[in-house]
């Protein structure tokens, strides 16, 4: 009898659960705050940089040192077994890499050090497909990893080749689709945009762009996309985005620094030549001459970044153990409005990037009326709360905004509207402060 008194009453309370994160509405917060303990401390800073850096979870952390402490070897070389069981983690992360991106195969994914390890390989190796006269096409809102190694290959590469900028839209928000299109020719060999830009927090078209390359471009170009800020936020699949190459960094997305990927399409990697020479990338090895060791090992050499690729992985189990990234992504969407709706209230304040607050990733670029941003920074850091002033290595963006500087409130899964309120009036009071100084 009692049991059937609470079988309805159960009944309405699992209903309800299953719609409460349909109408618990603005902010159902994703509750991981108490696996990233450099922020739950009582003295822990109001962290809004995650766009440069993000926290670890303990997860990721105790995985390492595990790894560390029982398996430690080298890879790809031992008869040992611990050789063997460290061979075995490093390729488990590249499985759940490229489960992770959606890749047609574990061979196109390639551990570098970094994004910016990637796209240098690809402006190294690319270089031998270009030709004097050849364009490459590239954003102003691009990070300078994403420029710089171009500008090397231009340079030093020994082939004259142009670099074309494209322009923001009108409102300086997101990437101007039409521009680039007049920017495509049959000359153009690469183009290289960001996915999710680093200060304006637009997420660029893929597919709008490989149309633009398919139509105009050279039949050999390729098409980059620097996914640095999208990885880690938003459900990745490098098929269906119709790029020829990918990278991003591990340590933005609750990973190790030290640890990056570079995916490409198979037949492309295979036709480039090697970028580093030595151990692992070999097949065979005599004095006359090498021969290199097929995919991904060609682009590996030497010791790799063992613990970190490990560690890399560990992070990627830990966001699918939160929810994966169609969660993630839902639940930064809704901060990131939040954040900009606050920030935008704030008298003086002006915020780069879309203005329509769904558009945007989880961050706010934005510039203060007559205080320095730096100012702002550092006055923030004394309330402890920490954002970021410069030009986010996009200088070639604040110049195109006619800014110097701007400072970024940067959010990630561990933040929450409470994060944003307190960020928001201790801004309010620093403000206030230099408003009162006369500054
Ligand atoms: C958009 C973008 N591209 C490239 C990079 C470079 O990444 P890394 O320094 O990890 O190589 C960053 C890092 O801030 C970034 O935000």
């Amino acid at each position: 009898m009692r049991k059937l008194l609470l079988a309805p009453l159960l009944c309405s309370f699992m209903l309800l659960s299953a719609f409460l994160p349909l109408v618990g509405g603005l902010h159902a917060p994703l509750s991981v705050r108490q696996d990233f303990p450099l922020i739950t401390s009582p003295a822990s800073p109001i962290y809004l940089d995650s766009s440069a850096t993000s926290q670890k979870p303990t997860f990721v952390v105790d995985k390492m040192r595990e790894y560390e402490l029982t398996t430690n070897s080298n890879v790809h070389r031992g008869a040992h077994k611990l050789s063997r069981d460290a061979t075995d983690m490093y390729e488990a992360a590249r499985d759940k890499l490229t489960t992770f991106i959606n890749a047609p195969s574990r061979r196109g994914v390639v551990f570098t050090s970094g994004a910016t390890h990637s796209l240098n390989l690809l402006a190294k190796t690319l270089a031998t497909n270009l030709e004097d006269g050849d364009e490459i096409i590239l954003s102003v809102m691009e990070h300078h990893s994403n420029i710089v190694p171009w500008q090397m290959l231009r340079d030093f590469g020994g082939v004259s080749v142009k670099i074309k900028w494209c322009n923001l839209d009108e409102e300086g928000g997101s990437l101007d689709y039409e521009h680039l299109a007049t920017l495509v020719t049959p000359r153009t060999k690469v183009i290289s945009i960001v996915h999710t830009s680093n200060t304006l927090g637009c997420t660029t078209d893929t597919k709008k762009i490989a149309r633009i390359k398919a139509e105009r471009a050279h039949p050999d170009c390729v098409y980059v996309v620097d996914g640095c800020q999208s990885l880690p936020h938003m459900p990745v699949d490098v098929q269906d985005m119709e790029c020829d190459f990918y990278v991003a960094s591990s340590h933005k997305m609750c990973g190790p620094t030290g640890v990056g990927l570079l995916w490409g399409r198979e037949e492309l990697l295979d036709s480039l030549n090697p970028f580093f020479g030595g151990g692992e990338m070999i097949d065979e090895v005599t004095t006359e001459g090498s021969t290199y060791a097929a995919l991904p090992g060609k682009f590996e050499a030497g010791t790799p970044c063992i613990s970190q690729a490990i560690g890399f992985g560990f992070a990627i189990d830990y966001l699918n153990s939160i929810g994966g990234m169609a969660k993630v992504h839902e639940y930064e969407k809704k901060l990131g409005s939040y954040l900009h709706e606050k920030l935008s209230a704030v008298e003086g304040v002006k915020i780069y990037g879309p203005s329509d607050p769904g558009e945007r990733s989880a961050l706010c670029a934005f510039s203060v009326d007559g205080i320095h941003v730096s100012d702002i920074a550092s006055f923030l850091d004394m309330e402890n709360v920490a954002v970021r002033a410069g030009h986010h290595c996009t200088q070639p963006l604040h110049t195109y905004l006619e800014i110097s500087h701007t400072a970024r409130a940067s959010c990630y899964v561990y933040n929450d509207e409470n994060d944003v309120d307190e960020f928001v009036n201790k801004l309010r009071e620093t403000i206030d402060f230099f408003k009162s100084t006369g500054a």
